[in-house]
């Protein structure tokens, strides 16, 4: 990584164009890269290289059955990863990309099916950063990659966190500087046509979004108007995910301060807007976000720094549920084990 700034050919980055072209030559010859995107850190490997796929999971500590997003530098390369997808992944991804929007496609025989774990679907992404986008433009081949955490670790919304995580088992990592979005990409399932468009996990294209476009209600799979999707056709949903040392107490509205919590160990506070402090607690850590899209950009950080912090808790303000707001609720659900807000209660 070097540390002087950019070359003067927009990487919006502390990084040379010549970093992206040795990065780009370890992803051809079987290496791992750490790289930027607009979501969250990537950990990257050939997507037709089934050795370095491998060596991903590995790498991470991430079981072999939840499988990998298949990034593509432009919509054109679509047809080197999937076999015959649907008329209505042109329309999203015309639409949406490149930009944090996954699409789960039939997968084609050249991409190994370890990317998949098995499945017979590859999910697909065109990511928007332009070192992320220069980097796979370059390689020639479509780059497999997870989130650039290990296992059930927050996602690294910057590099170092990535570093941190990763060490020495990853060779080469690029600076994009920090996330724009913060939280991972929407995964959406196509199963037949734009009826059956369904979301496997939120994030910054919303529903709202896609049902504008589509001109038909997308819901979450399994929800309301959905039939149940099964734990193989959503893998990610069998993992635990997102986990600070630190227990999330998410909490709405009025602020719960359980009688137990009084001032017995550090904690911290995450809050939109001007809501008054609880006096009562040990607060070591106090974030005030002016805005959802800030505290969706810095909730994965704000996670490390409570447990560098030492703090026991953290008390998660929830969002309203829309927009943005749904990924943020549904990432702060499962930090805090539980599954979605069904099962919330203090
Ligand atoms: O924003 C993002 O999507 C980031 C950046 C690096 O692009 N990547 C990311 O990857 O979050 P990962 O591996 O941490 O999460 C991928 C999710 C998992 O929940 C996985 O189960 C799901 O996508 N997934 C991948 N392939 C799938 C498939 N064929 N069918 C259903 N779900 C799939
Ligand atoms: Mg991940």
């Amino acid at each position: 990584m070097s540390g002087s700034s950019a070359d003067g050919r927009g990487f919006g980055a502390p990084i040379q164009l010549e970093e992206i072209v040795q990065a780009a030559e370890a992803l051809r010859t079987g290496g791992l890269v750490v790289f930027p995107t607009e979501t969250v850190y990537g950990l990257g490997a050939s997507a037709f290289d089934a050795t370095a796929v491998r060596r991903v999971f590995e790498a991470k500590g991430r079981p072999a059955d939840n499988p990998l997003i298949v990034h593509l530098a432009d919509i054109s390369d679509l047809s080197r990863v999937t076999e015959h997808p649907p008329e209505v992944a042109s329309l999203l991804f015309e639409r949406f990309s490149p930009g944090p929007l996954t699409l789960v496609l039939p997968r084609s025989s050249r991409v190994p099916a370890a990317v998949s774990a098995g499945l017979p679907t590859v999910a697909v992404r065109i990511p928007s950063h332009p070192v992320a986008r220069e980097l796979i433009r370059l390689a020639g081949v479509p780059v497999a990659a997870p989130s650039a955490n290990r296992s059930g670790r927050p996602s690294p919304t910057d590099l170092e966190t990535a570093r941190q995580d990763l060490g020495d088992r990853v060779a080469v990592y690029l600076d994009g500087g920090p996330c724009e979005v913060g939280l991972e990409s929407t995964v959406v399932r196509i199963a037949a046509g734009a009826a059956s468009v369904e979301v496997l996990r939120e994030g910054a294209v919303t529903r709202e979004m896609l049902s504008e476009v589509l001109g038909v209600t997308v819901d979450a799979a399994g929800g309301s108007s959905n039939p149940p999707v099964s734990a193989a056709e959503s893998p990610g949903t069998r993992h635990a995910h997102y986990m600070p040392r630190a227990r999330v107490i998410p909490f709405e509205g009025a602020f719960p301060g359980p009688e137990q919590d009084r001032a017995t160990a550090p904690v911290a506070l995450l809050r939109i807007g001007n809501a008054p402090e609880m006096e009562y607690l040990d607060i070591a850590l106090l974030r005030r976000f002016g805005s959802v899209e800030e505290y969706a950009r810095s909730l994965y950080r704000v996670f490390r720094e409570a447990d560098e912090e030492g703090c026991t808790r953290i008390y998660a303000e929830l969002p309203p549920p829309r927009g943005i707001g749904r990924a943020l609720r549904d990432r702060i659900f499962r930090a805090s084990g539980l599954e979605n807000d069904e099962n919330f209660s203090i």
